[in-house]
């Protein structure tokens, strides 16, 4: 499959990633039992995996969505801006930040980072996919779906250049 000047293949299909999301949600609800937390789904990229997350999930919760960015291109520029779209009311809360993906770390960081600044009483992570530099660097994710080495990959919420988040399988660059 080719999206602009790229060729893609499959390579995680809708159904394990649908298996993993349905273990993940049963994690979460075992360990968050008896309290009420609060999903940050880090947008664009994680509103396909968050939707389908949240419908697993069975213990009371609420959503808000936050919107931070690093990436131009296949390349992180390293450059961040800062977190947009949350409210106050999240001091004291529990929060389990939802990510697409965690590659150098830097973004679920500075979300993170921040959560803490307003006062979270926890703030945890799920992420459906996480790259070796995240791995190596000891990046804290509570609940991760699946490991992936250095791979650029696209769809389920993830893109190429805006490209490709509406596909239900994820598909790997090739070459
Ligand atoms: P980090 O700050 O380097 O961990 O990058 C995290 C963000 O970069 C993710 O939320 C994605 O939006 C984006 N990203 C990282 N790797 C990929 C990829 O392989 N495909 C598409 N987007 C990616």
């Amino acid at each position: 499959m080719k999206i602009k000047d790229l060729e893609f293949k499959k390579f995680i299909t809708a159904d394990r990633i649908e298996k993993k999301v349905a273990a993940l949600a049963k994690h979460i609800d075992k360990d968050y039992k008896d309290k009420s937390p609060v999903f940050l789904p880090v947008l664009n990229g994680s509103f396909m995996f968050a939707a389908d997350l949240l419908k697993e999930v069975t213990i009371p919760c609420r959503v808000s969505f936050v919107k931070i960015s690093s990436y131009a291109g296949t390349a992180s520029t390293g450059q961040l801006k800062s977190l947009i779209g949350h409210d106050e009311s999240l001091f004291g809360t529990d929060i389990i930040i939802v990510e697409d993906i965690v590659d150098t770390g830097l973004t679920l960081q500075k979300v993170s980072d921040e959560l803490k600044g307003l006062g979270a009483k926890s703030v945890e992570a799920v992420s459906l996919l996480r790259k070796q530099p995240a791995r190596e660097k000891n990046i804290d994710i509570k609940y991760i779906g699946f490991e992936l080495e250095q791979e650029f990959v696209v769809g389920y919420g993830l893109d190429y250049d805006g490209l490709g988040r509406n596909l239900k399988d994820i598909y790997s660059r090739v070459g």
